[in-house]
């Protein structure tokens, strides 16, 4: 069910751990399921993503998705992390099954956060970042609602 890349970075995840005085932290749950992460990011005075940790309280996919999505943004310009969509990381780890595609959301959600808290302390804005959400469900009741 699942592909080798997900059971290896389930298995072996990449970048586990935290950053002390990180450049932006960025934490989203998902209420429906429980899970939580949270993404540190390093970034360097040319918006160089030099570092990037994770810590996931959550299931198999969304660690091979954060684990995934870390890899992804490392070395990365600020800029260019804005385009490791959720599509991306499931591209890079050949798929998830159906129900574990709101997993690599989280990672992508994580990201953005953390991006977003960089951008905060900077005094500065990223170009197509939107204020994110603190659980990927968030304004659905709403949208719900409206329909
Ligand atoms: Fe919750 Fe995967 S089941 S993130």
């Amino acid at each position: 069910m699942y592909s080798e890349k997900v059971m290896d970075h389930f298995e072996h995840p990449r970048n586990v751990g935290e950053i002390e005085n990180a450049s932006g932290v960025g934490t989203v749950g998902n209420a429906k399921c429980g899970d939580i992460m949270r993404i540190f990011l390093d970034i360097d005075d040319d918006g160089i993503i030099r570092d990037v940790k994770f810590k996931t309280f959550g299931c198999g996919a969304a660690v091979a998705t954060s684990s995934m999505a870390t890899e992804l943004v490392k070395g990365k310009t600020v800029k260019e992390a804005m385009q490791v969509t959720n599509k991306a990381v499931m591209e890079a780890l050949d798929g998830l099954p159906p129900v574990k595609v709101h997993c690599s959301l989280l990672a992508e959600e994580a990201i953005h956060a953390a991006l977003w808290d960089y951008a905060q302390k900077k005094g500065i804005v990223i170009e197509g970042l939107e204020k994110p959400k603190s659980d990927i469900h968030e304004g659905e009741e709403q949208e719900e609602e409206e329909y």
